[in-house]
């Protein structure tokens, strides 16, 4: 046996008992004739003491222990002199009589310590080792817990897992595709799903009723700390329901999870469910933080042709948010802020602010273009009091302000302590519009996927309004993150070659790329919809991370590689020859 303990097993009752424990040296410390090893394993550390007096020899094997070595021992268990209340083996240690060296180990490129002196990069080369720490094992627990739930859960409503194709063809609208190509169909590629949508609503077809799968999703996109090129989703699907049936069963599992795998009571209240416009006008933000308040109040009443302001005068939306008791911020602090909105990933043209004194006046960066009455009833709008702190963004695309002004309200909420991460506020922002307009492409897009239903009282509209038409679509929001999104879908075929048709496919093309899809429904497609949840989304929250690299084993860094593996890198000629594939000379 190379183990009769873990290194986190001991206690203080199992003192007398002789043991064998396996693990890597965390570090070795000399005092005197004794030496100690931190022994560590995946479940713990545990003290080992060597003693040069009772067995010298075995003392110097100790002492030439280097860190990261991994080593048996074997010993008795012994009441600790000096107790450490910190660490669960912390009152005792172990007497060593046998010491195997198993593996030696290079010095490690940086600390395994909770706190490591590694950098970001140097810890994803040797991700293998920065997995050692404890801290960072711990978010591949928690994640494991989390999937461990989410399978009760969704087995005891009679949901069934399915596996897709990883393998799958590549399609328009959404993200850009991973490509593959296929040596035995020169010429031809396969995609890397985006996700299993189309997938789970042939499963619908197929009457599977209850569908849900955790599945690896790719999308060649932009990243950010909320993603990933690979990512993992929990993909749901149902058959015979309404948005309200999808709701209720994933909230219901999303209240037992963070109950089960958090320790944290969501309450019996229902999610607060908020229309995507009212999302946008009060937070500018379609993903709102609802941790606190600082709301968008519209000025245009207020700050539009009352003074001399061209700014102001020429804007489609002038917004403010009031931020509590930060009337003292100093001009640094202000000119801090205003770079923060100008910086080119935000972009607004400027930051106006207002502060209310004391005695109730308000001194602002605008006051010579108005009146000291103008300003007062800017004040008694944003319901400013004395030592707050006004900051207004404008501009000539309202959607584009509003979207500046939330950057700016989750910086504010930030630096006033108001994004605890231990609390969590959950929303399901409901009636999104089914189209946005796209200048790249110039046309309308489907906002969430083309296989969402309108909302059928605006089927109608379709022809003759199409930007007006909102969706059967959902998306669960938990402090400002999109952790859940979905819909219910088109079943008819005759309405999803309509909604095609608003796309801008020709007929042929809807046919060519969706045809699989839109023939099965002619084969009685029941009524059907469903959710995915994006898995490190949701692990991230709970874990408290600021990315959700830290709960993905080996994830990739912002320019999409792996470092440790060094992918994506170039294949031979041959493997290029066999694909019948020719490089472009570099540009
Ligand atoms: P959607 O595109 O909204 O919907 O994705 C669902 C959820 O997946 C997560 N997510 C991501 N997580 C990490 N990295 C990414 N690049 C990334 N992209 C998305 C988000 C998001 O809410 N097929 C539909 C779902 C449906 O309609 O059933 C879909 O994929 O948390």
């Amino acid at each position: 046996m190379y183990r009769t303990k873990t290194c986190g097993q001991l206690r203080i009752s199992d003192v007398g008992q002789q043991v064998i424990l396996a693990g890597w040296v965390q570090r070795t410390r000399k005092m005197g004739g004794m030496t100690f090893v931190d022994l560590r394993d995946r479940y713990g550390i545990t003290q080992l003491v060597f003693n040069e007096e009772s067995d010298k020899a075995l003392c110097d094997e100790a002492n030439k222990l280097g860190r990261e070595f991994v080593i048996q021992v074997e010993g008795a268990v012994n009441e600790r002199y000096n107790k450490n209340p910190k660490m669960p083996t912390g009152d005792i240690e172990i007497i060593v009589s046998r010491l195997t060296v198993l593996n030696a180990s290079l010095t490690p490129p940086f600390t395994i310590e909770e706190n490591s002196d590694g950098g970001d990069e140097l810890r994803m080369k040797y991700r293998y080792l920065d997995l050692r720490r404890s801290n960072v094992r711990a978010n591949l627990e928690l994640r494991h817990k989390f999937c461990l739930a989410v399978r009760h859960f969704l087995d005891s409503k009679g949901f069934l897992e399915i596996e897709t194709p990883v393998l799958v063809g590549s399609t328009p609208e959404g993200a850009r595709d991973f490509i593959v190509p296929s040596r035995m169909n020169p010429g031809q590629f396969y995609a890397l799903p985006q996700s299993p949508q189309t997938l789970k609503q042939l499963l619908m077809v197929a009457g599977m009723d209850r569908y849900f799968q955790i599945v690896k999703c790719f999308r060649d996109e932009d990243l950010r700390a909320d993603r990933q090129p690979e990512f993992t989703q929990i993909d749901c699907e149902m058959s015979f329901v309404e948005q309200d049936d999808i709701i209720c069963t994933f909230e219901e599992m999303t209240k037992y999870l963070f109950k089960e795998v958090r320790g944290y009571d969501l309450g019996d209240e229902p999610f607060l469910r908020m229309p995507w416009i009212e999302a946008m006008t009060r937070f500018g933000s379609d993903k709102p933080d609802m941790r606190f308040g600082m709301e968008f109040v519209e000025l245009m009443d207020v700050l539009k042709g009352t003074g001399e302001f061209a700014v102001f005068n020429d804007a489609a939306y002038i917004g403010g948010i009031c931020a509590k008791g930060c009337a003292v911020y100093t001009r640094k602090q202000i000119d801090e802020l205003t770079n923060f909105v100008k910086s080119p990933q935000i972009g607004a043209k400027g930051l106006v602010y207002a502060r209310v004194a004391e005695d109730g006046s308000v001194k602002s960066s605008v006051d010579k273009f108005y009146t000291p009455e103008v300003l007062s009833n800017l004040a008694k709008k944003m319901q400013a009091e004395a030592g707050d702190l006004i900051l207004i963004i404008s501009g000539d695309d309202a959607m584009r302000a509003r979207k500046q002004l939330c950057e700016l309200r989750l910086l504010m909420g930030e630096r006033l302590g108001l994004r605890d991460k231990n609390k969590f506020a959950l929303l399901w922002v409901v009636d999104f519009p089914m189209f946005e307009w796209s200048d790249e492409e110039q046309r309308l897009m489907a906002m969430h996927h083309p296989f969402t239903a309108p909302k059928p009282c605006d089927v109608p509209k379709l022809d003759s309004d199409p930007a007006s038409v909102l969706a059967d679509a959902y998306d669960m929001v938990c402090n400002g993150v999109e952790v859940g999104g979905g819909s219910i879908r088109i079943h008819d075929a005759v309405l999803q070659a309509k909604i095609f048709e608003v796309l801008g496919f020709t007929p042929e093309k809807a046919q060519e790329q969706f045809g699989f899809l839109m023939n099965a429904f002619k084969y009685g497609a029941p009524p059907h919809g469903g959710l995915a949840y994006g898995l490190d989304r949701f692990v991230s929250l709970f874990a408290g991370l600021d990315s959700i690299r830290d709960c993905i084993a080996f994830p990739k860094n912002n320019s999409g590689r792996d470092v440790m593996l060094d992918a994506p890198s170039a294949v031979d000629q041959a493997q290029l020859d066999e694909l019948q594939l020719a490089l472009a000379p570099k540009a």
